[in-house]
């Protein structure tokens, strides 16, 4: 089968700011029986918790983005691969993207890994009321688990997200230690886990980093470290780098494996 890997030009990226976004279209459909028998505090934690972007609500039978995630769901996806095939989500929160992928006829897996218990909790949940629950898998993993345990999850995916966390693996944060706090060992973690495409939306700047990772750069004197050009030079020893014009206030970056 062939695979295309889209690329779009600077009037398709421009023009695309000014569609509306209609949340429906990018709804995830296929649940059952979802709405009735989410407890409250479930319901309320998907549609409204941190990451404010990362919120919907479900209903009966599917999971309806609010406007900020479906602005984003609808801008990111169609940089995916066509057909998908399969996808990975390097921080999955909630779930969104990855029941997003599985609703595509052609996608046999979507895995999302996080390290959020409440999160994981949730997203196993929305999964028992899942039509295509077996292409669809949660797991508290570090991007070094994963890659030591690629195989267990059918190997590389055709195409991975890392939204809004790169700089999470490159400090650390509560929850897991840096990656080494060394772009090049990232990048060559992501290319273990990734054949495809991953499409890389994140804050690469260090004044424009929350104050965790800000304080622990300061503590480890490595601040100088995280900037634009030295994020994208570790990345192109393993990935083609396109870089898209800046959106949502942030680079896109579609990162194809070498
Ligand atoms: C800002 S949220 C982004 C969530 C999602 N990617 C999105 O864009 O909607 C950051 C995510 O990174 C996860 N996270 C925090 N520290 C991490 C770490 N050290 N390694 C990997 N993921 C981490 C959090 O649990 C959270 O889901």
């Amino acid at each position: 089968m062939n695979t295309t890997f889209p690329r779009p030009g600077l009037w398709s990226q421009l023009a695309w700011r000014f569609k509306p976004v209609d949340c429906g279209a990018v709804a995830c459909t296929g649940f059952t029986g979802l709405a009735a028998s989410l407890p409250a505090d479930v319901r309320e934690f998907v549609s409204d918790s941190y990451p404010r972007n990362h919120t919907f609500t479900p209903l009966v039978d599917r999971l309806v983005p609010k406007r900020k995630l479906a602005v984003r769901v609808a801008g990111l996806s169609r940089y995916y691969p066509r057909p998908l095939s399969s996808l990975l989500d390097l921080s999955c929160s909630k779930g969104y993207f990855v029941f997003h992928a599985a609703s595509h006829p052609l996608c046999e897996r979507a895995l999302g890994i996080d390290l959020s218990d409440e999160c994981l909790d949730v997203c196993g949940r929305l999964k028992s009321h899942f039509a295509n629950a077996r292409r669809v898998d949660f797991v508290r993993l570090t991007l070094p688990e994963l890659s030591q345990r690629i195989d267990e999850f059918g190997g590389p995916f055709q195409t991975a997200l890392l939204l809004n966390t790169y700089q999470y693996l490159f400090f650390g944060s509560t929850v897991a230690p840096a990656v080494g706090q060394d772009h090049r060992e990232i990048f060559r973690l992501l290319r273990t886990v990734c054949s495809g495409r991953i499409i890389f939306h994140n804050r690469l700047q260090l004044a424009d980093l929350q104050s965790d990772p800000q304080s622990r750069a300061s503590q480890a004197g490595t601040g100088a470290l995280y900037h634009p050009q030295a994020i994208r030079a570790a990345a192109e020893e393993f990935f083609r780098v396109t870089e898209l014009r800046r959106w949502l206030g942030r680079p896109v970056w579609l990162l194809d494996a070498m």
